[in-house]
């Protein structure tokens, strides 16, 4: 469970957060001063602070400063009101993770908090690389005995305790992410700030002053300064992920910042100097984009100098009983049930014919069959369940060509009604919750992981329908 620290001198405001955010799960500390605060950081090592700035004795300001010296890795979140912006952008410069101006919605940060706990937890979750047993199940892990794994681990062994920038490779679901994290945590910037980037997940038009910043009129909008990512990251890593999917004109950013180490926020006029490693990851087939003008040839050749390629699982079937049994035994933590096991014919279909995927896609089956599973040990029905079919048009069209569902829609189509593509569509969201509740014994971190929805959206979904499903299980936030 996540613990939060709350630091606020406004009893009034310390009390609910403490309330909405216990019932949402998370374990929840407060302290009414910047001197308390900086107490709490030391002695309780939370996952996630969330700070006011102005408050009496020392500031919030302050209080990030020291909060920064004893724990570089702990995301905090600084609240702030429309007066005090400045002190808050200055928090960010110096290495906060976000800001969120008062008063603030809840759902905004409920999903700030989301955001600044997966970032916490992916610089101090440990990566074990090729460990096994009690080991690799007490942090994540990268798995894998064959020889193309091996030699990874060797690779990553010599590449993370230099500070070249280091380029990963590999399909997608092969492990590079768990494979940046640990070359940066066995880098000699462990103990600084990670940040992670997704270079396709923000839209290009934000993605440029994302990682530079903005001072005030760069564009229409931009209201006040934006300190980017990699000035935040400044002594830290910067993880780009999907670099092969960057625009062109911010490849010649990265480029001039890995060759002059510095940057200028968008709009302004000042050269910032910086000190990042980055770590880059991409599924694409770089020498391919660069004969199609697509990426920048200079950029391709200072990233490869350092390269870790991930074999595809395909390549390694060896590793496959190896996987199953570390997903089993480590959702089997998560849901906090016994690890029931793998009967030998559950395990034959693993392996028997090529894998059509990568270890993500294992993974998600061994999940879904560890929910579907009701004794012990795992069945091959469990498995091919799990497996199931791919969603083809096909499936779909034959429930909903040329019958009722057609003619409704038709007939509905004409009655002018203003929400009709709204309603169908919960009609289906419905449907498809009720039968995923129904599935997991009402349990919603597990239904939320069959969906593959986020479990503050299925919470959302579920009151918005008003479902209500007893719950069989223990219902935990993993
Ligand atoms: N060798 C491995 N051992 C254990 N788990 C692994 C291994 N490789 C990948 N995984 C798991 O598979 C999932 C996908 O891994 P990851 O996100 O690192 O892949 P990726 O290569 O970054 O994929 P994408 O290109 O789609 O972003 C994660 O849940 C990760 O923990
Ligand atoms: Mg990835």
């Amino acid at each position: 469970m996540a613990q939060i620290l709350i630091v606020d001198d406004d009893h009034q405001l310390r009390m609910s957060f403490e309330r909405l955010l216990a019932a949402e799960g998370f374990e929840v500390r407060t302290a009414s001063s910047g001197e308390a605060g900086i107490a709490a950081v030391r002695e309780e090592a939370p996952d996630v602070v969330i700070m006011d700035v102005r408050m009496p004795g020392i500031s919030g300001l302050e209080a990030y400063a020291a909060m920064r010296e004893i724990e570089p890795r702990l995301p905090v979140i600084i609240m702030t009101a429309y007066g005090t912006t400045d002190i808050a952008i200055e928090a960010t410069k110096m290495g906060a993770f976000d800001y969120i101006l008062k008063p603030f919605d809840i759902p905004d940060i409920l999903k700030l908090i989301d955001k600044a706990i997966a970032a916490g937890r992916s610089m101090r979750s440990r990566v074990a690389v090729g460990e096994e047993g009690e080991q690799a199940l007490a942090a994540d892990a990268i798995i894998g005995r064959s020889p193309a794994m091996q030699e990874l681990y060797k690779a990553i062994g010599r590449a993370a305790p230099t500070d070249a920038t280091v380029l990963i490779r590999g399909e997608s679901g092969t492990g590079k992410e768990l494979v940046a994290r640990a070359v940066y945590q066995h880098s000699l910037r462990a103990d600084k700030p990670f940040l992670v980037i997704n270079c396709v997940a923000i839209p290009e038009t934000l993605l440029e002053s994302e990682l530079f910043g903005y001072e005030k009129g760069a564009f229409t909008g931009a209201t006040g300064r934006k300190v980017g990512k990699i000035e935040q990251a400044n002594h830290g890593t910067v993880f780009l992920d999907e670099i092969g999917d960057m625009p062109l004109p911010i490849q010649a950013k990265i480029l001039r910042l890995l060759q002059e180490q510095n940057v200028e926020r968008l709009g302004g006029r000042q050269v910032i100097p910086v000190d990042v490693r980055i770590i880059a990851a991409t599924n694409r087939d770089l020498e391919e984009a660069v004969r199609r003008g697509q990426f920048r040839e200079d950029l391709y050749y200072r990233l490869k100098v350092v390269s870790l390629t991930l074999p595809p699982l395909r390549e390694r079937p060896s590793d496959i009983p190896l996987l199953v049994r570390y997903f089993m035994a480590r959702y089997g933590r998560e849901m906090s049930q016994p690890d029931p096991g793998v009967s030998e014919a559950a395990m034959a279909l693993f392996t028997a014919n090529p894998w059509p995927g990568n270890v993500r896609e294992l993974g998600n089956t061994v999940k879904k069959a560890f929910i579907f599973n009701r004794g012990a040990p795992l069945g091959p029905d469990e498995v091919q369940k799990a497996t199931g079919e791919p969603l083809r048009n096909g499936d779909l069209a034959a429930l909903t060509t040329g019958d009722a569902l057609a003619d409704f829609v038709r007939r509905q189509l004409g009655s002018g009604r203003e929400s009709l593509f709204e309603e169908l569509m919960d009609h289906f969201g419905q449907l498809v919750i009720r039968e995923a509740l129904e599935a997991t014994g009402g349990n919603r971190t597990q239904a939320s992981k069959l969906l593959g929805l986020s479990r503050p959206t299925l919470i959302a979904k579920i009151e918005k329908y008003g479902l209500r499903i007893e719950s069989r299980v223990r219902d935990s936030r993993s």
